[in-house]
């Protein structure tokens, strides 16, 4: 029997160069995360498992899409929560087919952790901490034998790539179970946080292609910096307990860019928003509308706070554009 520490990494010391240039070709398909992507990377390397902590948003699946493609190897999801079973994660034999045939390895139907042992893959299971203790237990068996052996199957071993890489957000604690020492001494841990705004901005732009002459290049600059200053913003609210991701940003741009173009707004103006500059007024309130829609059910109020999410959302609003123009302007 193989354990983890005999693992293959998945370089070999003829090819030193294989993961740098790796590396490289990995870190053009995202943002920033230069630091985050080798410590991923070397980890993945290294033939090791992680977890890898951080808010929603946080380019957590960005990497490891990116680190799986780069390798040609399956990313294999699945989400942690009470669904998900030890059953579930080593799959079923198809019952009609059982019928007619009996059990036969053919009419097995591989679950996402078998799927990941024998093709190679990352078994990736968002909100690990949601998972019971039973699916863990399975995948911990998994990841120390590199084996499993399923009821009239036999035993599947994995082959040399296969990781399992958790990820979950440090501050969801509504239904999630305290991971124990045991379970975190099987992982390595990669935290991950927000990236700052010229880097959001940068994710924006390339996910909604505003800034790529679909629209007016002052009116698509402008949407793709609001967007992001009004998001962060909710991060920093007293009353807000989690703020929006960049998410919510990429989603408030392409809304009020379909406002702008419904209500033939052409040009953000510039400057503070008054009475008198309609077009200013207009873009303005476009964009206060788009946030309505992308972010409101994406912030989460303290508990004690005696507000809404809209009234949050007006009070940012009324700073960015209103009481602190400069922040408004774009760049
Ligand atoms: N560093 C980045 N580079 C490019 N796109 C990113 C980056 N971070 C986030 N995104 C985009 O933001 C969204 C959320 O990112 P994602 O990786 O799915 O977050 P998480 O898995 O941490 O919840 C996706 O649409 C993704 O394309
Ligand atoms: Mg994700």
């Amino acid at each position: 029997m193989t354990t983890a520490e005999e693992t293959a990494p998945m370089t070999t010391s003829s090819d030193r160069g294989y993961v740098a240039r790796a590396r490289e070709r990995i870190g053009n398909r995202v943002v920033g995360r230069e630091r985050e992507l080798d410590l991923v990377l070397a980890a993945v390397a290294a033939g090791r498992d992680i977890l890898l902590e951080g808010p929603p948003g946080t380019s957590k699946s960005t990497l490891l899409r990116a680190i799986a493609e780069e390798w040609n190897i399956p990313l294999v999801m699945v989400e942690g929560n009470a669904d998900l079973t030890p059953a579930r994660l080593l799959g079923h034999h198809d019952p009609a087919r059982v019928l007619k045939e009996g059990y036969q390895d053919e009419n097995f139907v591989d679950g996402p952790l078998l799927r990941a042992m024998r093709e190679g893959g990352f078994l990736y299971i968002e909100e690990f901490n949601r998972a019971s203790d039973d699916a863990l237990n399975a995948l911990l068996t998994a990841m120390a034998e590199r084996e499993v052996t399923v009821p009239r199957l036999g035993s599947v071993v994995a082959a040399p790539t296969f990781r399992v890489i958790g990820s979950m957000n440090p501050h969801d604690n509504v239904g999630t179970n305290r991971l124990s020492a045991s379970v975190h001494d099987r992982f390595n841990r990669v935290s991950v946080t927000y990236q700052d705004a010229a880097a959001e901005r940068a994710i924006v732009a390339l996910r909604t292609s505003l800034t790529d002459g679909r629209v007016p290049t002052a009116l698509g600059e402008a949407l793709v910096a609001d967007a992001v200053a009004l998001t962060r913003a909710t991060r920093e609210h007293p009353d807000v307990r989690q703020g929006s991701s960049v998410r919510g940003a990429i989603d408030l741009a392409l809304v009020a860019a379909q406002l702008c173009e419904m209500r033939q707004i052409d040009e953000p103006g510039t400057g503070r928003v008054t009475a008198e500059d309609d077009a200013r007024r207009r873009y303005a309130r476009s964009v206060l509308d788009a946030a309505g829609v992308a972010l409101s059910g994406r912030i989460h109020l303290d508990e004690a706070a005696p507000t809404t999410p809209e009234a949050v959302l007006e009070e940012i609003w009324e700073q960015h554009f209103i009481l602190d123009p400069a922040a408004a302007e774009p760049g």
